[in-house]
Formats: structure tokens, C-alpha cells, sequence
């Protein structure tokens, strides 16, 4: 690996690994194996791939909530050695504390790294501003839709002024419209934050509208089969999602993708930087 390379991403997975054990003496199993992919400095990537190729272990590796069990995996050219501040973690399940509203909930970060209360609401505020729902500073989760909650939680990673943020599916339990306006606003807060992202989605059509890079893994044991470079104009606007050349790029990965179901692609390692 070239270390000036290697020094210039920000996310860097180098041929990584990661096998969990059976039960009880059962067999275990590699989740993912030889799995190489980089994201430089604000760069958007999106990572696609069959269900259960490892997409969430992916994101485990990076967050810090799992070890990898043989290769490289670096952030800012530092080993990652546990979960940190520097990353923000969004999941399909909004994942908010149902006791406190909208505002605790964003706040709680903040005060955990000791912001005093004040200091804390506003930034709160301002974050809440960004994903439209000042209004709805004093309600309670149960009492928003899913695609309000799924703002707060973003609103609540990005409070914490990640440099990374990883998403796993975030939109997913999404109906398609509220989907969209999520799609739009997370590239507003990307790029007026500058925050590098890799987004897990099943949804071929929202990693080509939403990224630079999409790569594609293969199945279990899941590795990258091929990088995607997208090269769409941005801003990405609702015109993007009848752009031909969108339409040729998904045909391209819904093609990768059922190759990467085929087990022969297994044994082609490829280093995609
Ligand atoms: N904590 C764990 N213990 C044991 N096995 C696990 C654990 N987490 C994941 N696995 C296994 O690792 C493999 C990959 O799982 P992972 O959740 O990463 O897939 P995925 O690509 O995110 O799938 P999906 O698209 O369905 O969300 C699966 O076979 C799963 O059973
Ligand atoms: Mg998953």
C-alpha cells in the first residue's frame, strides 16, 4: 500500500477480515474476507451488495463496536481501535430515547462531552434548524413520523461534529417520497459540513444518486467487487433520477450485483483504490 496514498483518505479497509465464531463448538463463519475500499476526505461513498455480504459488519469494523480479525482498518491513517466522536453512526432504526424529546435527544451528546446546557441548546438548535425541525424541539419521538425521527437522529450524529459519518440503510423503512426529501437533505448537510460518508443501502438507484463511489461487494464472504465511479453533475437535484446517464450506471451495478451473487467472483481478489 502506498503510504502517501494511504495518508490522503480518510477511510481506508485494506484487505480486512473479519470471522465470527460458531456457539457452542458450531462452525463460525467469515462475514467478510479481503475486503479493500478507501474514501478520501469529503468524499461520498456508497457500498451495495446481496443480503448478508457484510455490509453491517463493514460499518461495525469502522464504527469501532467490532475488531477486525486479519487486515487494515484506518481512519485518518490511525488503526481504528474503538468507537469515537470523530464517526457518527446512523442506522435504519432511528435509535432515538423515547424519554426524551427532540431536543434531549440532540443534546445528549453534546452534554456527555461536558457542552454546558446553554452552549448545548443552541448548537442543538442550529443542527435542528439544518434537518427543518426547530418547531418540533419539544416533541417526543413517538410523536413524529419516521422520516422526522430519521431527521433528529441525524440531526443528533451530526451535533457531535463527526468527521466520517457511516450510514447502515438509514432510509430504508422510508416510503419513497420522504425518501427522497431525505436523500436531498443529507447532501445539503454533506456538503455545507464537509463530512466524508459511507452509506449502506440495498437500493441500487439512491447509492448512484447520492454518491461518488459506489462499490459493489460480493456475497459472503464479502469483499469489494468492483468500484463504480458515478461522475453525476452535482448538486443532485430531482431531475438526477431521470438522468440517462443514472439509468445506465444502475443497470451497470444491478449487473455487478448479480454477479457478485454468483460464488465464482470469489476468487478474484481485487484492490480497488
Ligand atoms: N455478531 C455476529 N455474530 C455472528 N455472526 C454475525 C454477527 N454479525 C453478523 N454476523 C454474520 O455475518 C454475516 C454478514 O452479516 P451483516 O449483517 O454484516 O450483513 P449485511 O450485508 O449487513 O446484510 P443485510 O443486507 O441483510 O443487512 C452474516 O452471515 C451474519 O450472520
Ligand atoms: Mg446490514
Amino acid at each position: 500500500m502506498d503510504s502517501a496514498f494511504l495518508q490522503s483518505c480518510h477511510i481506508v479497509v485494506h484487505q480486512a477480515g473479519k470471522y465470527y465464531p460458531g456457539h457452542g463448538g458450531g462452525e463460525g463463519l467469515w462475514a467478510v474476507r479481503d475486503l479493500t475500499l478507501c474514501a478520501r476526505p469529503g468524499e461520498f461513498a456508497a457500498v451495495v451488495g446481496p443480503s448478508g455480504c457484510g455490509k453491517s459488519t463493514l460499518l461495525s469494523l469502522l464504527a469501532g463496536f467490532e475488531q477486525a480479525t486479519e487486515g487494515k482498518v484506518m481512519l485518518e491513517g490511525r488503526p481504528v481501535s474503538g468507537p469515537g466522536p470523530d464517526r457518527g453512526v446512523v442506522f435504519q432504526e432511528d435509535a432515538l430515547f423515547p424519554w426524551l424529546t427532540v431536543l434531549g435527544n440532540v443534546c445528549y451528546g453534546l452534554h456527555r462531552r461536558g457542552v454546558s446546557r446553554p452552549e448545548a441548546r443552541d448548537e442543538a438548535m442550529r443542527f435542528l434548524h439544518l434537518v427543518g425541525l426547530e418547531e418540533f424541539a419539544d416533541y417526543y419521538p413517538s410523536q413524529l413520523s419516521g422520516g422526522m425521527r430519521q431527521r433528529v437522529a441525524l440531526a443528533r450524529v451530526l451535533a457531535n461534529r463527526p468527521r466520517a459519518l457511516l450510514m447502515d440503510e438509514p432510509f430504508g423503512a422510508l416510503d419513497a417520497l420522504t425518501r427522497m426529501e431525505m436523500q436531498q437533505l443529507l447532501l445539503d448537510v454533506w456538503q455545507k459540513l464537509n463530512v466524508t460518508v459511507l452509506f449502506v443501502t440495498h437500493d441500487v438507484e439512491e447509492a448512484i444518486f447520492l454518491a461518488d463511489r459506489v462499490y459493489v461487494m460480493t456475497a459472503r464472504p464479502g469483499r469489494v467487487l468492483r468500484r463504480v465511479e458515478v461522475g453525476l453533475p452535482r448538486p443532485r437535484t430531482p431531475d438526477t433520477y431521470t438522468d440517462p446517464a443514472l439509468t445506465r450506471l444502475r443497470h451497470e451495478v444491478l449487473d455487478l450485483l448479480l454477479e457478485a451473487r454468483n460464488p465464482s467472483v470469489l476468487s478474484d481478489a481485487i484492490y480497488p483504490y
